[in-house]
């Protein structure tokens, strides 16, 4: 479900408000009573970042920016949208409207955004969902002419995380492959990219071997799913392409997951899919010139009579043998077809997002997402920079030489897992083989969903990804030559 983030055309006496101010002396311009001002100078001089100010037919919540860089101060702005949502939550109130005097650049966006996405809910299978409801719907931001479009922008996003948190969200009761397909093709038609799925029989066809043997134990076809966004005049002329780990489900299949929990949270195995989906949507809400492809190989991983076992010889999209020695080391085997399909296209870059692996999440916890990859330093450090500036952040991880042979097979030219160490490295190493143009891998294994409420990223699905990509991609756009 997702909060209206709108222009506010007027604000009217009665209207709940939340202003950003960054010191005690801009106090002065906000209509406050002697006495009013008089609490809220001595609450910020105790260094309180938000004084709430009763006026009975409406609340001002005041907010004084922190200082810090760039990147803490957005931060600690969505953050504090998050803090705030409390305090409007007890105040049932539906509609609140920001105003900023804060020198620093959209910290008025950055409290809408903390603000509609701590507040959202997935109801879609509770009875009672009006009850349930936060009073919230609508946040509107006093902006200057020139800043209209960035509040649209900024709605387009959030709707885009959303949509991503509630496809994650959904159970593989709901969500199997063809459903996901079904689900990507309506968004294409709101939000004007287009959508080919590709049905079992062509996958066939395309001798998707990976995508194939992971379905095989399923009683549900696969899909590969490919969406573009063709812009009227793109500033480049070969793509970037998108490629998103669909497992709709991960049993691990023969190789069952067996330790406690470990499945709980696996119908969030199609994170990385949702990301790209969520990110390709909001670029063509935008109308961002960038040509960007979609792809998505979308199946569960489960046993059944006919599963894919270890010790099986994959033949796999491109050519290449694959023996499996783990059939829980599934996303690998789906996202190596992606990725050898994307070498036609001819692109100027490939990105893969997706829930990889275990070892990338005990790494670095559920702070970020491991990075690693072919293409240039000048690219990693612009998406580096871009995961700082929406806090979503990366750490890269080495792709060195020497772990190639831990893939070594003895009867194929790879085998689907490494060693006991360095296994998000080895999943990167074992991708890699199967591309021949710049490429970045995302394990967002970590991020995606989280057992534990944080903040605006809220608890369950948090749509990471989104936000990262599209930024990134709308920067691709505007300095590409
Ligand atoms: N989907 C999992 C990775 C995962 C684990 C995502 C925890 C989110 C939270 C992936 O398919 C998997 O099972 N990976 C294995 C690979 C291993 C068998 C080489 C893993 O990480 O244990
Ligand atoms: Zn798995
Ligand atoms: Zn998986």
């Amino acid at each position: 479900m997702s909060t209206a983030i709108q222009v506010a055309t007027s604000v009217k006496e009665g209207d709940h408000l939340i202003w950003v101010i960054d010191d005690a002396n801009q106090l002065k311009k906000l209509p406050l009573s002697k006495n009013e001002r008089t609490y809220a100078n001595r609450l910020i001089g105790q260094q309180e970042k938000i004084v709430p100010i009763n006026q009975y037919n409406r609340m001002i919540y005041i907010y004084c920016v922190p200082d810090g860089d760039k990147y803490e101060v957005l931060e600690e702005s969505r953050k504090t949208g998050h803090l705030l949502l409390a305090g409007i939550k007890k105040n049932k109130i539906k509609s609140i409207t920001i105003i900023s005097d804060s020198a620093a650049p959209d910290i008025d966006l950055a409290v809408a955004e903390g603000l509609s996405l701590s507040n959202y809910q997935f109801l879609k299978y509770k009875q009672d969902q009006k009850k349930l409801k936060a009073p919230l719907s609508t946040i509107k931001i006093k902006a200057a002419a020139g800043r209209k479009a960035a509040v649209r922008e900024l709605n387009e996003i959030h709707r885009a995380t959303v949509k991503a948190r509630d496809l994650v969200n959904e159970p593989l009761s709901y969500l199997t492959a063809l459903q996901f397909s079904a689900e990507i093709e309506k968004l294409g038609k709101e939000s004007g990219f287009s959508t080919t799925v590709l049905t079992k029989k062509k996958i066939e066809a395309l001798k998707m071997g990976g995508v194939l043997a992971v379905n095989a134990g399923s009683q549900h076809p696969p899909t590969f799913n490919i969406l573009e966004w063709k812009p009227s005049k793109p500033v480049n002329n070969n793509p970037v392409i998108l490629v998103g780990k669909g497992i709709v489900y991960d049993t691990g299949g023969l190789s069952l997951k067996a330790t406690p929990n470990s499945m709980d949270k696996m119908k969030s195995d199609m994170a990385g899919a949702a990301a790209a989906i969520g990110a390709i949507s909001c670029l063509a809400k935008n109308d961002i010139p960038l040509h960007v492809i979609g792809l998505i190989p979308a199946t569960d991983n489960r046993p059944g009579e006919n599963a894919y076992t270890p010790g099986d010889v994959i033949n796999m999209h491109n050519g290449y043998t694959v023996e499996v020695l783990n059939t829980d080391a599934e996303g690998r085997m789906i996202l190596a077809d992606a990725l050898s399909y994307a070498q036609k296209y001819r692109p100027e870059l490939v990105l893969d997002i997706a829930t990889l692996t275990g070892a990338a999440s005990r790494a670095i916890g559920p702070l970020g997402m491991v990075m690693m990859g072919t293409a240039g330093e000048a690219v990693k450090a612009k998406l580096m920079e871009y995961g700082e500036l929406v806090h979503e952040r990366l750490v890269e991880f080495p792709l060195w030489d020497e772990y190639k042979s831990q893939l070594n097979s003895d009867i194929a030219d790879l085998k689907n897992i490494g060693g006991t160490e360095a296994g998000a490295i080895t999943a990167g190493k074992f991708l890699e083989h199967f591309t021949d143009y710049p490429w970045l891998h995302l394990d967002i294994a970590g991020v995606a969903f989280l057992d534990n409420l944080d903040s605006y990223r809220g608890k369950n699905a948090t749509g990471t990804g989104v936000r990262l990509l599209y930024h990134f991609l709308k920067s691709m756009s505007e300095t590409h030559e």
